[in-house]
């Protein structure tokens, strides 16, 4: 994993980050209080992105991520090239959980596609971006072509 600032990155790396960071003020989490975003480039190049929606029972969550994947499928497109979550991590890193690493993989062009993990102030400023790849977040990975 490798840490970066804004600059740093691409063009296209950048509009994904702002638009991660932009889709989390959408976050609708009153119940853990931790806002999430994420944006994805699908193989078209089209961007698509979501926030974490969280409900009163607790367990009724949409991860940003997620989001962000059924909105690609919607649209009619099944592979994403790169990835940005933004999130306010207390401490080190911000990448996407377990269950979300999955369904990346499900969705992914290939083990290389990129993973952002961008982590903001208190300000809502970026502080620092971390990249990675699907195979460092999954290595040895469960997919479609095993079955
Ligand atoms: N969350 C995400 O949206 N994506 C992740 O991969 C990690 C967790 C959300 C779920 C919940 O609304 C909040 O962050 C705290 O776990
Ligand atoms: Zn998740």
């Amino acid at each position: 994993m490798e840490k970066h600032s804004l600059a740093e990155l691409s063009e296209t790396e950048q509009r994904l980050v702002r638009e991660a960071v932009a889709a989390r003020q959408s976050a609708y989490a009153p119940y853990s209080g931790f806002k999430v975003g994420a944006a994805l480039l699908d193989e078209k190049g089209v961007i698509h992105s979501s926030c974490n929606i969280e409900g009163a029972d607790y367990t009724l969550t949409t991860h940003a991520e997620m989001g962000a994947i059924n909105a690609m499928v919607r649209s009619g497109v099944l592979r994403l090239k790169r990835m940005a979550v933004a999130v306010q991590a207390k401490t080190g890193w911000a990448m996407p959980c377990g269950l979300c690493r999955q369904k990346i993989r499900e969705f992914a062009a290939g083990p290389d596609v990129e993973v952002l993990g961008v982590n903001l102030d208190e300000a809502g400023n970026i502080r620092e971006i971390y990249a990675s790849t699907l195979e460092e977040l999954l290595p040895y990975s469960f997919g479609p072509e095993h079955l």
